[in-house]
């Protein structure tokens, strides 16, 4: 991919101090992405439970990639066309080819589930490879709306204004669905993105809910990591 210095060199300087829609998520996705790819390619295809438990966690990667880039054409980038218009024109694109992707994989991975599947090594395999050169095409364009689609958002909004958007765009998430987003998200997360995270989970959601993020992360997340985690947010260790 061509990337023009103009561009990057606008981002750099815009990039600090500035509301990023997508470098949490994109964080989420890309350890989801790896993750399933690299259980699925260590599966046992001689041992029916442990191929359908990581064929499993293709399909649940793949419904959070059909939700995450739906979740983008709904909100951002009606609100970038709205404000510049044909500025989503080239990823919107390539979200139609994705979906078109994924719904391949869906397939080959569905039909792997079938207890009397032949040629499963075969067939996962093939799938393994399927979604490798998914995820490298998605690595691709989350770097583009990282860059791009950022510049475009942080010329014609402000801060506040891309808070509002992303507020509405959480709340449309049903609640078992963002329990596995914290999952991926929160872990993935640097120490200071992390804390700001849950500072303002613990803020704005009900006590229950911050609690159960809280337990839902705390496996995931190493001794000296929760241990930060803790001291951000005041608690008692
Ligand atoms: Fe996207």
């Amino acid at each position: 991919m061509n990337i023009d210095p103009r561009e990057l060199r606008q981002v750099a300087q815009a990039a600090a101090p500035r509301v990023d829609l997508y470098a949490g998520i994109h964080k989420a996705l890309r350890a989801l992405m790896a993750d399933t790819l690299l259980n699925l390619g260590r599966a046992d295809t001689e041992d029916t439970l442990e191929l359908a438990e990581a064929t499993q966690r293709v399909l649940r990667l793949l419904d959070m990639c059909r939700s995450h880039l739906r979740h983008e054409n709904e909100f951002v980038h009606r609100a970038m066309e709205a404000r510049a218009a044909g500025s989503s024109s080239r990823i919107e694109h390539e979200h139609e080819q994705h979906e078109a992707e994924i719904g391949t994989l869906a397939a080959q991975a569905t039909a792997l589930l079938e207890p009397d599947h032949t040629g499963r090594d075969a067939a996962t395999l093939a799938l393994y490879r399927g979604l490798s050169l998914f995820i490298a095409h998605n690595f691709e364009h989350m770097h583009v709306e990282e860059t791009a689609h950022n510049a475009v958002l942080w010329a014609r909004y402000t801060d506040a204004e891309l808070i509002d958007i992303h507020n509405a765009l959480v709340a449309s998430i049903p609640p078992e669905e963002m329990m596995f987003i914290l999952r991926w998200l929160v872990p993935f997360m640097n120490p200071a993105e992390r804390a700001a995270m849950m500072a303002d989970m613990r803020a704005h959601a009900p006590a229950p809910a911050f609690e159960a993020a809280l337990e839902l992360v705390r496996p995931h997340l190493s001794a000296r990591e929760w241990q930060k985690l803790g001291a951000s947010l005041g608690m008692a260790a």
